[in-house]
């Protein structure tokens, strides 16, 4: 029996501490499924087009992994893709509430799924895709912040919609 997770997120854009964690849960899992949510209702940076395509450029390397969109509930994905776990990074004591108040709605909604945090390494704990939009809106450098893949890019598409 395979051993398949969903990551889920915005991924507006992948970072460096989302990569971390995707580095880290491909050797717990026999599949990781990248769910990168698309809700009208949430307004993002970059298309949900545009953040697949970093997610994909940013896991070619990894043969285990496949990036998805989803539109609706995170359970109902989750059960679709087959996935028993459902995997989220926790940073700083500021996302246990958030992260505590989603895992036990999914619990609620659906017993069988399991959702397993990992500790993002401190030296990202900092991070997230909001810090990345805005430093790479002045023109900062996004070298340790985003994947190297797509670090040209982003710096570009960053600063060209300021
Ligand atoms: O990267 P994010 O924005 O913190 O990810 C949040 C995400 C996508 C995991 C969350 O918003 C989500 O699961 N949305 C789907 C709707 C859903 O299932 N809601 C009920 C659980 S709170």
């Amino acid at each position: 029996m395979q051993r398949i997770c969903v990551y889920p997120g915005s991924f507006d854009p992948v970072t460096a501490g989302h990569m971390d964690i995707i580095g880290r849960i491909v050797d717990m899992f026999d599949q990781v499924v990248v769910g990168v949510l698309n809700n009208a209702q949430k307004k993002t940076f970059f298309s949900v087009e545009q953040r697949i395509n970093f997610l994909r450029q940013c896991t070619s390397d990894f043969d285990n992994v496949e990036i998805a969109y989803f539109d609706g509930m995170l359970v109902d994905f989750a059960s679709q893709q087959n996935a028993k776990f459902i995997v989220r990074g926790l940073r700083a004591v500021s996302d246990f509430e958030y992260e505590f108040q989603m895992a036990s709605v999914n619990k609620r909604l659906r017993p069988e799924l399991e959702t397993i945090f990992l500790m993002t390494r401190t030296r990202h704990s900092f991070l997230s895709s909001s810090i990345v939009r805005d430093v790479g809106r002045y023109g900062g450098d996004l070298s340790s912040m985003v994947p190297n893949q797509i670090c040209k890019q982003l710096q570009h598409d960053l600063l060209r919609q300021q």
